[in-house]
């Protein structure tokens, strides 16, 4: 049998209100592969993403994570489908008053895992993001790109299959967001696949001299693989 893929719509429809805002969506994304997401601002790329996360559901059409229909999964099975798939959310959301390793370490504490356990990890995770002597800082502390590294860190912690990446480098500066593509390079190289929505094309172009990349575009409340050169 054919490996399924990670994700699958087939003629996904979306809408908040009365009018769709998605519709006739389809794609595909297989085990390992690297996708961008692109498109206007409110053409939708955020929604996508969380209908990939399950966080909405389809209006309309079928959708498989992980091989399993969505519409058939109990809300379990939902919570245990999520702990595959990591999310660099567009805002990225801490607790503030925590500082940042107890922070990164919150989603293995919800999951049961017993932190003391996973310490090791966590210090290399750090190291990984370039942030271990920024361990005890509370995230109001941290810098625009030290937040969104940190965010990667967070979404990768429990080892998942898939990274849903919004707007990672939304407000750093060029040298960071290179930084940040080569941190999600490493993780594609590993085997994850990968789905980043952005406007930039040249953080597009740059992934594209490194990894084999393909480029989705909503338009036309639709979704296109995007064939022009960039
Ligand atoms: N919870 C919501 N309720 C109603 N409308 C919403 C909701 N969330 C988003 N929208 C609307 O849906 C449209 C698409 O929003 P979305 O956040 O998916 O766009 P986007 O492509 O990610 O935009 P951006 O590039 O600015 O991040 C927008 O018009 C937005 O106002
Ligand atoms: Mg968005």
């Amino acid at each position: 049998m054919d490996t399924p893929h990670v994700i699958e719509l087939q003629n996904v429809a979306y809408s908040y209100g009365s009018d769709a805002l998605l519709s006739d969506v389809t794609l595909h994304l297989a085990p390992g592969s690297f996708h961008f997401l692109t498109g206007p601002s409110g053409a939708g790329k955020s929604t996508l993403l969380k209908l990939c996360y399950m966080e909405l559901m389809p209006s309309a059409g079928q959708m498989t994570v992980f091989g399993r229909e969505v519409s058939d999964l109990r809300r379990d099975d939902i919570a245990r489908t999520r702990r595959r798939i990591g999310v660099v959310h567009q805002e990225c959301q801490f607790l503030d008053h925590l500082p940042l390793t107890e922070n990164l370490s919150l989603p293995l504490t919800v999951a049961g895992r017993d932190p003391a356990e996973e310490a090791e990890n966590l210090r290399e995770l750090m190291t990984w993001v370039g942030l271990s002597t920024r361990a005890q800082a509370t995230p109001p502390e941290l810098s625009g790109g030290e937040r969104q590294r940190a965010a990667l860190a967070r979404a990768v912690i429990m080892d998942p299959e898939l990274i849903l990446a919004d707007e990672p480098t939304g407000n750093v500066d060029w040298e960071m967001s290179l930084r940040l593509l080569q941190l999600l390079v490493e993780l594609n190289r590993l085997g994850k696949t990968v789905l980043v929505a952005t406007h930039d094309l040249n953080l597009i172009r740059a992934a594209k001299s490194q990894v084999s990349v393909r480029v989705l575009r909503i338009a036309d409340r639709t979704l296109q693989l995007s064939g022009a050169d960039l």
